[in-house]
C-alpha cells in the first residue's frame, strides 16, 4: 500500500525503528543507525535476561526472536533490525516468510547477514574471506548460502567462538581471559587458509573485542565490524521504499528496554553510545 492509500484507510500509524539484540551486542549497531538517521526515532530491545542466543537451539532462538518482534510491533514499531547475527541466522527467514504475512502485512523485519556478505565480497583482494561468530551463526551455515549467491569465486571459512560472547556480556573484554580466546580462536580460523585477508565480525558483541582481534590478527587482514554496513543498507532501503520510510516518527529519540536489570543495562548502554542512557525494563516478552 502507499501512504496515501494507508491514510485513507486509516492504518497510518508511523512509528519508531525497532532494533533487536539478545543482549548489548546491537548497541554497536544503534549507534552507527542513530548517526546515519539523527531525526528517526529508536527503540532498543535488549534481551538480556535470555543472552546469550549463541549456543541455543534453532527452535528457542527463533520463539525468542518472534517474542521480542511482536513486541516491539506492540511498541508502535513499523521496522525491525534484527541487529544480531544469531537471530537473524535462525530466525528472519521464518518470521519474513511465515510469520510477518499473518502478523503484519505492512511491517518489515530485516537483517544484518546480507548487507554484510554484500559488501565482504567487494573488500577481499585474496578472495579468501573468514567469519568468526556465535555457534549458532556458524552451524547456521547463512553466511556461507548468502556468498555463494552474491559472489560465488570466493572461498570461505568460519570459525564459532563460543567464547566471546559471555566474555563481553560479563563485562571481560578487556581482561587476559579475553587474550586467551581471541588468540586461539583467530588461529584456529587462520590456520584454515594463510590468505584470509578479510575477517567478517559476524557477531554483534565483537566490535568490543576489537583491540585484542587485531593484536593477535596480521596486520594485512581487514576486519568488518557491521554497523555501519548496516546503516548504509538500511539508508539504502528506505531511500527504495518511501513508503516505509514515511512511517518512521521523526523525533530523535532513543527508548531502551531490556529484560534483564535497567540499571546495569543503562551503565553499560551509556559506554556503547557515548551518552546518558535510562532503559527501562519489560518483564516477559512472551505476554505481548
Ligand atoms: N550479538 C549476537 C549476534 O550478533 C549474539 C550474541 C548471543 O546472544 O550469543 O550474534
Amino acid at each position: 500500500m502507499t501512504i496515501d492509500e494507508l491514510i485513507k484507510a486509516g492504518e497510518y500509524h508511523p512509528g519508531p525503528i525497532g532494533v533487536f539484540d539478545s543482549g548489548y551486542g546491537g548497541l554497536t549497531v544503534l549507534r552507527s543507525l542513530r548517526a546515519a538517521l539523527p531525526d528517526a526515532d529508536f527503540i532498543y530491545l535488549g534481551d538480556n535476561a535470555r543472552a546469550p542466543y549463541g549456543n541455543r537451539s534453532f527452535d528457542l532462538v527463533y520463539h525468542f526472536t518472534l517474542e521480542a518482534v511482536r513486541y516491539l510491533f506492540a511498541c508502535g514499531c513499523q521496522l525491525v533490525i534484527l541487529a544480531c547475527n544469531t537471530a537473524s541466522a535462525k530466525a528472519l527467514r521464518t518470521i519474513q516468510q511465515r510469520d510477518l504475512p499473518a502478523l503484519a502485512p505492512d511491517r518489515r523485519v530485516l537483517g544484518v547477514i546480507r548487507p554484510t556478505a554484500e559488501t565482504v565480497g567487494t573488500l577481499t583482494k585474496s578472495g579468501a574471506v573468514g567469519l568468526v561468530g556465535t555457534p549458532g551463526t556458524v552451524s547456521s551455515h547463512s553466511y556461507d548460502i548468502e556468498l555463494a549467491k552474491l559472489h560465488p569465486t570466493l572461498r570461505f571459512y568460519s570459525h564459532a567462538c563460543p567464547m566471546w560472547v559471555p566474555l563481553v556480556e560479563n563485562l571481560e573484554a578487556e581482561g587476559e581471559g579475553a587474550d586467551y580466546f581471541v588468540k586461539r580462536d583467530i588461529s584456529a580460523l587462520l590456520s584454515q587458509d594463510a590468505d584470509i585477508d578479510t575477517l567478517i565480525l559476524g557477531c554483534t558483541h565483537y566490535p568490543l573485542l576489537i583491540n585484542k582481534i587485531r593484536q593477535y590478527l596480521p596486520s594485512h587482514v581487514r576486519v568488518v565490524p557491521q554497523g555501519d554496513i548496516v546503516a548504509a543498507s538500511l539508508l539504502n532501503y528506505l531511500r527504495r521504499h518511501p513508503e516505509m520510510d514515511a512511517r518512521i516518527t521523526q523525533g530523535g529519540g532513543t527508548t531502551y528496554i531490556t529484560t534483564e536489570e535497567p540499571d546495569k543495562f543503562s551503565a553499560l548502554a551509556r559506554v556503547f553510545m557515548g551518552a546518558p542512557v535510562e532503559a527501562r525494563r519489560a518483564y516477559t516478552l512472551s505476554e505481548i
